[in-house]
């Protein structure tokens, strides 16, 4: 059967349901290959929705058919990562002349990977920060993160861990 069409659009208030559950779904199944089964069930108190980024439509949905395919976005607020229940969060506006902008919360449904979702909506969310004056951007990446951004011309700066979950502070010139 041919994979349904996709489309996309930016996020939301009413996104917020499916899109925290295809976190969930991508987070369990799309990690399996990189962690372990504990760290894979530690990666959702680091990672997952900032509704933040919804509310300064920074953030994208991918859908195919009537369902979510992917979602992901930018942001200029200092948050490097983690969703609404993270530790580490500060909502400060960057400075787009000094700082790097935000990439943030990608995910591709399992059911619709290497399809070229994650560069879509990367793609977009790179333009998006540079027609806002933003000269660079930086993420935290997840280790099934990584082959995506370093397919996409991102280069790694330092890893670290987060709730014992092994990342990766990549950078990027806009
Ligand atoms: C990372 C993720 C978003 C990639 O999504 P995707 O839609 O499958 O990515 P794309 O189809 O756009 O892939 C683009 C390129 O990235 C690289 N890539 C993506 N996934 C890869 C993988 N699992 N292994 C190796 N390379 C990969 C490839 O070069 C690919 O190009 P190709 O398919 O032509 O070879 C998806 O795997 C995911 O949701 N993972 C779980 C959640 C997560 O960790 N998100 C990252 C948060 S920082």
């Amino acid at each position: 059967m041919t994979a349904p069409a996709l489309a996309h659009r930016l996020a939301v208030a009413d996104d917020i349901p499916a899109i925290r559950a295809l976190m969930a779904l991508s987070i369990d199944r799309l990690q399996r290959g990189f962690l372990t089964p504990e760290l894979v069930a530690a990666s959702h108190a680091v990672m997952g929705l900032d509704t933040q980024l919804i509310a300064d439509g920074t953030y994208m949905v991918v859908e195919a058919g009537d369902g979510l395919a992917g979602c992901g976005g930018w942001s200029r607020r200092a948050t490097l990562f983690g969703g609404n229940h993270a530790a580490i969060r500060d909502d400060a506006l960057l400075d787009p002349t000094r700082d790097p902008a935000r990439i943030r919360a990608m995910y591709t449904h399992p059911d619709h990977t290497r399809r070229g979702i994650g560069r879509l909506v990367l793609g977009w969310a790179e333009a998006a920060a540079a027609a806002k004056g933003f000269a660079s951007a930086e993420l935290a990446a997840t280790l099934a993160g990584v082959p995506l951004y370093t397919a996409c011309g991102w280069a790694a700066i330092e890893p670290f861990t987060a709730g014992g979950v092994p990342m990766m502070r990549m950078g990027k010139r806009l």
